[in-house]
């Protein structure tokens, strides 16, 4: 990264960044980069921080991220910010976030500290712009974006937008940790899973809205349970994301069922939540056919209207007035591209029984004990025909289980977690 013009003095550091993919590295203080004194000067500190800077990427990404995307970060500002001498031998930690990020710049802040006793030793706050081979300030690469943090969601539940090849989903994405994709149902959203999004610490959720569904893009064709299952590969690429726990809700879990027969190596565990693995009967098929009309001639309120009842547990309708609400508008506001879509790819998905048995990563069913679109036997057969699956069956609640029941079913889903070896 280009040197930078140099401020010194006191910096107030803006606390509200987003986390970085890079990782932190440690340098050691040479004895070169120190004044007379033994101190480190201002022009020392920068070429400290570069370093570390460098290291990161080495040991993420790769060095060579910007020129393999015609950019090159030009640092145009930086204070350095001293706490407390740091001399020749001295093993300092320094950490990386992003601050600001705009179209074209870029805001990190680097913190160093000693590793014997955990001291600050120094900040930095500097502000690069993303040039192109001519010098000219160019938009920030998503992929560079996302790497440095800047576009995962910045406050809890803010949703940012990922090309994942010609359609845009938009995705909640929180936490640190290993990865776990949440895959939502139909007719609904990522905001089905939104107390597991925020509650499950320790974890990278990722929760993104299906192509037609929420505020994803909402194409008139290709819906097949294999484009929403290499959408969200390929989100996890976009996110570097190499494997992930996969929980899939009901259609979603067709879908998880789709990713483990097209890319078996990124999943390393799945949550079948009030999810069935056959295809549709030839009734079932017609019905789709019937839902379809109704979403083309009276659109999608209508549907929320003939689903809501089915979707959700007798215990819930009776006493909880605000997820009623909260369900029909989630599938009120379901793009009619979407629903067709998706009741098509319902319609066309193969049977996934003889899957099962080949299940070889940890699995948990759940299923709301009173869901009559997947009853709980449907779901003991099916966690009975995995190897070594768990099952939990979740009281008071029907097919929308996470929604109807959150905290039972973040307890059982966090339980299943805790127990799963940690890369
Ligand atoms: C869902 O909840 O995803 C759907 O009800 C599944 C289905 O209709 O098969």
């Amino acid at each position: 990264m280009l040197v930078p013009q140099v401020q010194l003095g006191q910096a107030t550091f803006n606390r509200q960044s987003s986390v970085s993919r890079l990782p932190s590295v440690e340098v050691t203080v040479y004895p070169y980069e120190c004044d007379t004194y033994g101190h480190m000067n201002e022009a020392a500190y920068l070429q400290l921080f570069e370093r570390a800077r460098w290291e990161a990427l080495a040991r993420g990404p790769g060095p060579d991220l910007f020129r393999r995307h015609g950019v090159w970060p030009a640092a145009r500002h930086a204070t350095v910010d001293y706490q407390l001498p740091a001399f020749p031998g001295d093993v300092l930690r320094v950490e990386l976030e992003t601050g600001k990020i705009g179209r074209t710049s870029l805001e990190l802040h680097q913190r160093a500290t000693r590793i014997k006793d955990g001291a600050l030793v120094a900040e930095l706050q500097i502000v690069f712009v993303m040039i192109d081979g001519e010098g000219k300030p160019t938009p920030i690469p998503p992929e560079i974006a996302t790497i440095f943090g800047g576009r995962l969601s910045a406050r809890p539940g803010e949703l940012v937008r990922h090309d994942v090849g010609g359609v845009a989903l938009a995705v909640d994405t929180r936490g640190d940790g290993p990865a776990l994709l949440f895959v939502h149902g139909f007719p609904l959203d990522h905001s089905m899973w939104a107390h597991q999004v925020a509650t499950l610490a320790r974890w990278r959720r990722i929760a993104p809205d299906l192509r037609g569904a929420g505020v994803s893009d909402a194409p008139d064709g290709g819906y097949s349970v294999a484009t929403y299952a290499d959408d969200l590969v390929r989100l996890l690429d976009r996110l570097h994301i190499e494997h992930a726990v996969v929980a899939g809700h009901s259609m979603g879990g067709y879908i998880a069922f789709e990713m483990l027969r097209r890319h078996r190596s990124r999943v390393t565990g799945l949550i079948l939540v009030d999810t069935r693995a056959e295809a549709d009967s030839a009734e079932a098929r017609k019905g789709r056919e019937g839902m379809m009309e109704v979403a083309r001639t009276q659109g999608a309120a209508a549907v929320a209207e003939r689903m809501v009842p089915r979707l959700l547990g007798r215990s819930t309708q009776q006493t909880q007035p605000n997820v009623v609400e909260q369900v029909k508008a989630m599938i009120g506001r379901t793009p009619v591209p979407g629903i067709v879509g998706a009741l098509g790819a319902m319609r066309d998905r193969p049977d996934s029984t003889p899957l099962l048995a080949t299940i070889d990563v940890p699995t948990l069913v759940v299923v709301g004990a009173e869901d009559e679109l997947v009853p709980p036997a449907t779901s003991r057969a099916m966690a009975a025909a995995i190897p070594s699956a768990a099952m939990r069956t979740i009281p008071g609640a029907g097919h929308l289980a996470p929604l109807e029941a959150p905290t039972a079913v973040t307890r059982v889903i966090a339980e299943f977690l805790e127990a799963l070896p940690r890369p």
